[in-house]
């Protein structure tokens, strides 16, 4: 069925597999908040601490990255009150509908995702079971609400075609038009926000070098130093957008710019064509530090308060069990599994 029959909602999830990045902020957040904020879904935002699992995470860092994580979502505008904010783990029916979609889903589908392939690399035979099965708890994320709208960067669309491969199979299999078949939601100039060093790696929060990525904890003078150094090439900037095609790196700190001011990277060329770096770094900073200041200060102050965070966790999963839950029982019923309750 498709996603229209359906109440306009909105999902999307964050690891806390470490410190969010820029990335995370341009391709995700800031978007959440931009959905939030038009009031046409309901949106529900997730910290996704069972995904984090999938590789090795330190206890003590989980934690306080989990609450780290949900902080910098109120701190960039997901208000908890009109949004559904909850981590992953507080709400059971997740991992029991990734159960049975790991039954739906087949093997050939997942070996062909490319984040398994990367993440995994040439070591496959040590990589847990839950990295290779990482897509199919994403769309139980996603279809334990029926959301019909997930806002993602660039680097989630194939975990998304596999969502609606898996919707499309359960519903045929079972000759019913249970789940909805999602949209993705992706676009802007920051859809994939490219490392500050390699012009061609996404900006990941696990890549070894802190330089290659702004953390939304990095203060000003670590964010003018890092885009200081950014890898560049020496010349200046072009006249227009389309001449930075052969430049990953320029283009990369262009549409950064276009992300954080909220316009078309065309329309930023407007402004900036012809500047040298020298001119053009100073002034990426200083419009990074405008916006990302007040979310750092912010987060800070939440994360004074760890016990405030998590009960405002706690109350968004007790409202996130009331969608699923139902959800789940349905998707049993179907399937043929006895219920005790
Ligand atoms: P994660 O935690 O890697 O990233 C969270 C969100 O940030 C986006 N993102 C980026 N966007 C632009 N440029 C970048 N360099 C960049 N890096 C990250 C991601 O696309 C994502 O939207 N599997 C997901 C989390 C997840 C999820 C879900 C998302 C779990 N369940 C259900 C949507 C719906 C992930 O690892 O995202």
């Amino acid at each position: 069925m498709t996603a229209t029959a359906f109440t306009p909602r909105v999902f999307s999830g964050i690891q806390p597999s470490g410190g969010l990045t820029l990335g995370n902020y341009l391709g995700a957040l800031r978007r959440f908040v931009d959905m939030q904020d038009a009031g046409t879904h309901e949106c529900i935002f997730c910290v996704v601490d069972l995904h984090a699992l999938t590789t090795w995470q330190a206890p003590d860092k989980l934690h306080a990255q989990t609450r780290e994580a949900a902080a910098a979502f109120i701190a960039a505008g997901i208000d908890p009150s009109r949004s559904i904010l909850f981590n992953q783990a507080a709400v059971p029916e997740h991992a029991q509908l990734a159960w049975l979609f790991n039954c739906v889903a087949r093997m050939g589908w997942m070996r062909r995702m490319t984040q398994w392939k990367d993440k995994a690399g040439k070591n496959s035979e040590e990589a847990s079971l839950g990295l290779f099965a990482y897509p199919a708890l994403m769309a139980a994320d996603i279809l334990a609400y029926h959301a019909t709208h997930v806002p993602v960067g660039e680097d989630q669309k194939q975990h998304l075609e596999l969502t609606r491969d898996i919707a499309a199979k359960f519903n045929h299999d079972y000759g019913q038009d249970f789940f909805p078949i999602t949209e993705p939601v992706i676009g802007g100039p920051a859809a994939r926000v490219m490392s500050l060093r390699d012009g061609t790696k996404k900006m990941s929060k696990s890549d070894p070098s802190d330089m290659s990525r702004i953390n939304l904890s990095d203060d000003a003078d670590t964010i003018a130093q890092k885009f200081r150094k950014a890898r560049t090439d020496p010349e200046p900037l072009p006249e227009t957008y389309g001449e930075l095609k052969d430049r990953p790196e320029a283009r990369n700190l262009v549409d950064i710019l276009a992300g954080l001011q909220g316009r078309t990277s065309e329309e930023v060329m407007g402004d900036v064509a012809g500047q040298g770096w020298g001119q053009f770094k100073p002034y990426l900073a200083e419009v990074a530090v405008e916006t990302l200041g007040p979310i750092t200060t912010e987060m800070n102050r939440l994360m004074a308060d760890p016990a405030e965070i998590d009960r405002t966790l706690g109350a968004g999963a007790l409202r996130a069990r009331e969608i699923a839950s139902p959800i789940l029982a349905k998707t049993m019923d179907i399937m043929g599994i006895v219920r005790s309750v």
